[in-house]
């Protein structure tokens, strides 16, 4: 059963298909990342404009590089919300549009829901488990049950971590997206030249950067000579300590020992290995999608919207986009 995903929520124009909720036929993701680095971060209005521009050039290469028309797909998946509200109304209105004209139905997925789906599209984790979310717009734990079954344990009260990255970032004068650059800059600096200040929200599984990425600006200031490599890696500490803390605590409380970590900062390479190496100490098996499923991709939103199909969770032609849309239990 083919389902065609199709992602707006942010900057990138995002298309794919996925067969049963798993087996990627083919998938294209077009970066905005030229429009918005002049500015060092996402210019909303300018997102919205490129989406629409190339949300037809994007499906139609979709479907061509899999070789499949609309008669082929079961549904179309589309992401609703969380979101840029002008670029989430871009693909919503499109797959209404595509979904009418060709009679194919609509799902809505929710963009959190799709970056949890990213694992499944590699392997196939063992319910319960505990999901870290961690990307330009959230940072959220989530134990989950089964499939469409949700359960918040912990969230950002501020900053999501991402955005810290990007912020840092266009702080130390390196552009936008800010996360991959201090990811390879922070390479080359030691961890343990700054101590950063790390939150830690007593008797909660929730986060805090905001304080995090001032302490940054503050030390930039009044050091205007330090090394940007050992201000990065010291940064980058701050924020993968916590959030393995967060992760270890979890696993804890839940007593579950799964752990998924999912969404664009949850591509880089010192998170990836220091969470493992904890995965090892504390006894929890760890799935880690590949780098390109980790970011912005629609195949996790066709993989969550192949799950809402099956149980007949259709959307209606009245669907809107959300900005704010929190991640409950389906309730098909
Ligand atoms: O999941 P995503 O593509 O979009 C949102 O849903 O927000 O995440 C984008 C975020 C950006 O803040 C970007 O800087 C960060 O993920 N990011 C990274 C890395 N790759 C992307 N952060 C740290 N290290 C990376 N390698
Ligand atoms: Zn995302």
């Amino acid at each position: 059963m083919l389902i065609l995903g199709i992602d707006t929520s942010c900057d990138d124009t995002a298309a794919a298909i996925v067969e049963d909720g798993k087996k990627i036929i083919s998938n294209v993701v077009s970066s905005q990342d030229e429009v918005h680095k002049k500015y060092g971060g996402i210019v909303p209005e300018l997102a919205s404009r490129r989406h629409i521009e190339l949300i037809w050039p994007v499906i139609k290469e979709t479907l061509r590089r899999g070789n499949i028309s609309f008669d082929d797909i079961a549904a179309i998946a589309v992401t609703n919300g969380p979101g840029l509200i002008g670029s989430l109304l871009v693909g919503v209105c499109f797959a209404k549009s595509i979904s009418f004209a060709n009679q194919i139905p609509l799902v809505a997925v929710n963009h959190l829901e799709g970056h949890i789906h990213a694992v499944f599209l590699e392997s196939s984790p063992d319910f319960p488990f505990i999901a870290l979310i961690v990307s330009g717009g959230h940072t959220s734990l989530y134990r989950v049950d089964d499939f469409g079954v949700y359960k918040e344990i912990g969230r950002t009260r501020d900053d999501a971590a991402g955005e810290a990255y990007d912020k840092v970032a266009k702080l130390l004068g390196f552009g936008y997206p800010g996360g991959p650059i201090i990811d390879a800059v922070s390479l080359k600096g030691d961890p343990l030249a700054i101590t950063f200040p790390k939150a830690n929200l007593i008797g909660t599984c929730d986060f805090s950067f905001s304080g995090l990425k001032t302490a940054v600006m503050n030390y930039v200031r009044k050091h205007p000579g330090a090394r940007k490599e050992d201000i990065s890696a010291s940064f980058q500490a701050a924020v993968i300590e916590v959030l393995i803390d967060r992760v270890s605590d979890a696993v804890k409380i839940e007593d579950v020992n799964k752990v998924i970590l999912t969404g664009g900062v949850s591509a880089n390479r010192t998170l990836r290995e220091k969470m493992s190496c904890r995965a090892s100490v504390d006894g929890f098996e760890l799935y880690l999608p590949s780098m390109h499923l980790c970011t912005d991709n629609a195949a996790m939103v066709a993989a969550a919207g192949y799950h809402h199909f099956i149980k007949g969770n259709l959307a209606k032609y009245d669907l809107n986009p959300r900005a704010y849309l929190p991640l409950v239990s389906a309730t098909g």
